[in-house]
């Protein structure tokens, strides 16, 4: 199975794509055969949407062709979202402008969201309520909300809070293991071809 990871801050280094790396370590270890890709939107590197996309212009083909690839290889993808001022970064929304249902149509989502401090609660609202209309991404019940970030998924253990460390990396590897079973069980409903109609595009 494949999964892409989504590191959801524009900041480099950021916290999101540490926690990136901790997931794509553990997917490959508790899913057999896993292949994972990260796509870090650090230093922004799709600019905002415009009418070229719709247009398909040939600079946006350039830009969006492999990770429109990569994602619509990908059973399941994983949206890493910092909260910056208590919601998902422009460039996270931008994302969702630039790909769609080809690319994540039925296909699990897990929000994971990530926090200097004790937030995270917000982004995963947004996600939930504003993210997924017209590409079909469907989001897993669970989710996960790593606070306290800096203290935590370090690979020096002396940076980490030890029980919240624990925790954490317990209830994250949890957590993939079920989303590798929506990601298996997923499949099916891509290949009964009801997943897509020509009169019904969009989401209501
Ligand atoms: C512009 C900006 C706004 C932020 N606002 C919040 C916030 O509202 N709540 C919160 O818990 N953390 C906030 N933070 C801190 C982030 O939680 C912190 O940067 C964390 O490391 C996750 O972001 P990162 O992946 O970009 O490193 C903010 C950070 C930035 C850069």
């Amino acid at each position: 199975m494949q999964f892409t990871i989504v590191s959801g801050s524009h900041r480099q280094p950021s916290q999101s794509r540490k926690v990136a790396d901790h997931i794509e370590r553990v997917l490959k270890q508790q899913v057999a055969g896993a292949e994972v890709g990260i796509i870090d939107l650090a230093n922004n590197p799709f600019p905002l949407w415009d009418e070229g996309v719709w247009r398909g212009e040939a600079r946006w083909q350039t830009l969006l062709e492999e990770p429109s690839r990569q994602l619509a290889a990908s059973d399941g993808v994983v949206v890493i979202a910092p909260e910056w001022h208590g919601q998902v970064p422009a460039g996270l929304k931008n994302f969702f402008l630039l790909f769609g249902a080809k690319e994540l149509g039925h296909k699990p989502g897990l929000i994971v969201t990530v926090s200097a401090s004790e937030g995270g609660t917000y982004p995963v609202a947004e996600l939930r309520m504003s993210s997924a209309k017209n590409n079909r991404l469907c989001y897993i019940p669970e989710h996960l909300i790593i606070r306290q970030v800096e203290s935590v998924l370090n690979d020096d253990a002396a940076q980490n809070d030890a029980e919240r460390d624990g925790y954490l990396r317990g209830r994250i590897a949890w957590t993939l293991e079920l989303f590798a079973e929506y990601a298996r069980a997923l499949q099916a409903v891509r290949t009964s071809g009801k997943g897509y109609s020509p009169d019904y595009p969009f989401g209501m």
